[in-house]
């Protein structure tokens, strides 16, 4: 049954897909200010590592919560489960969808000799770009049907698993993949899926989003649903080794945001808060030394970690305006997810942090910095130009052409119901003017 706009407690964004996120995620979205003051810093005490305190519980009273997550094998060496996660499902012929870096690291070589040698039959789809476009969920559809498979192995990073979940909704809901845009959209089970993520940060392998890039549009649109959730992830770090130290920061940095953006997020509870906030301990302590070391161990598999955190945070409170605005950013421009995000991280907590002053104090007191907002602000910019020097702005303002375009999409895009603070077009259009690039 549709859900009636009245049923939830926050005003939704203008896209109708929005009005049922609440429903879907089983959430009742209650704004910041309706949770009461008392109970939301009970709970806030017994995040707060710091304090030590674990006294009280706030959110039960409050409201229920549901969470989500495939099955997890996570740390170092984990990937070398695929075959008996294969085997167990009862798979037979499954299609492996990659792309050419990962192909090229070795990855997808040493995956295929464990399907070989447990009798598992495997075809190769490895067509895949970055910010990936519905002709290639199509093409990795015919993959599939080519080899008549029974199930899907994803190996790399958010692009890569988001297309696989596109395969996944057209091979058994039939029709293409864009009319699956919007929220729970996806009636019929999808073949089994198991991913094995090569990044850390987009954590699409525990997540119910695929990003497709609707060029024709020019924006991002998502795909929301627990239908494509993984049903395996196998989380390990040592696939992180070869990535190139660009690609570490920005991934890293979409982690961040993730758990930036749960932690704030209207529809968060304890347990979801206690996710983003070890997300952002990890990656406040062992980012920089990932960046500076890329062969320490330890830095790697805390990041990735990190990463893990962040995704189970995100996938069970939502996102919020970063990802409203990076979505835009990515669609039109073709900016990579990661970059974005780090940018307008700082510009979004700016704008949040009168909404829920507590929550961001916790992010706070976890980085170490000082519990105030300009002090917050100023550290996440310093973390971006540490991750990412002479990155400065985003885009150039001859771009600003497209700002009511732009503003738009963010004001409709699905990870808007959840920010705490809904922007006006007058906020949007200052947020945007501070992106361009200096
Ligand atoms: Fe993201």
């Amino acid at each position: 049954m549709a859900t009636r706009p009245s049923d939830l407690e926050v005003k939704a964004p203008r896209a109708s897909c929005n009005r049922s996120v609440g429903s879907y995620l089983r959430f009742r979205l209650v704004p910041y200010g309706k949770i009461g003051k008392a109970a939301l810093k009970a709970g806030m005490l017994l995040l707060d590592r710091k304090l030590g305190l674990a006294r009280t519980f706030s959110d039960m009273s409050v409201q229920f919560r549901k969470f989500i997550s495939p099955e997890l094998i996570h740390g170092p060496g984990s990937r070398r489960w695929l075959d008996r996660v294969a085997v167990n499902m009862g798979l037979k012929r499954v299609c492996l969808i990659t792309d050419k870096g990962v192909r090229q690291a070795g990855w997808v070589d040493q995956a295929v000799a464990q399907l070989i040698a447990a009798e598992i039959a495997c075809v190769i789809f490895d067509g895949i770009q970055p910010n990936p476009r519905p002709q290639q969920v199509r093409d990795g559809v015919a993959t599939y049907l080519s080899g008549d498979c029974d199930g899907i192995i994803a190996i790399g990073g958010g692009s890569v698993i988001d297309v696989a979940k596109g395969v996944a909704i057209m091979v058994s809901s039939g029709g293409d993949i864009m009319d699956f845009i919007g929220v729970d959209t996806v009636r019929m089970p999808c073949p089994p899926l198991i991913c094995c993520p090569t990044t850390a940060g987009s954590s699409a392998d525990v997540s119910p989003f695929a990003v497709i890039n609707d060029e024709e549009n020019g924006l991002k649109q998502i795909i929301f649903s627990k239908a494509i959730i993984p049903d395996v992830s196998l989380v390990d770090p040592e696939t992180t080794n070869t990535l190139s130290q660009e690609l570490i920061a920005e991934t890293a940095m979409d982690a961040l945001s993730h758990a930036m953006e749960a932690l704030v997020s209207t529809a968060g509870s304890d347990l979801t808060r206690v996710h983003a906030l070890r997300a952002i301990d990890l990656l406040t302590t062992f980012l920089p030394l990932r960046l500076r070391d890329r062969t320490n161990a330890e830095a790697c598999q805390a990041v990735m970690e990190a990463s893990l955190h962040a995704g189970l945070a995100f996938s069970n409170a939502g996102l919020g305006l970063v990802h409203a605005i990076a979505h835009t950013l990515g669609g039109m421009l073709d900016l990579p997810h990661g970059q974005c995000n780090a940018v307008i991280l700082p510009e979004v907590v700016d704008f949040n942090y009168a909404t829920c002053p507590e929550l961001y104090q916790l992010a706070a007191k976890v980085m170490g910095c000082e519990p105030s907002q300009q002090a917050l602000v100023d550290h996440l910019r310093g973390m971006q130009s540490q991750a990412m020097p002479g990155i400065q702005g985003l885009m150039a303002d001859e771009y600003l052409q497209h700002l009511p375009r732009m503003i738009d999409n963010a004001l409709s895009d699905l990870c808007l119901v959840t920010n705490p603070r809904q922007p006006a077009r007058e906020d949007m259009e200052v947020l945007y003017r501070r992106l361009i690039r200096v």
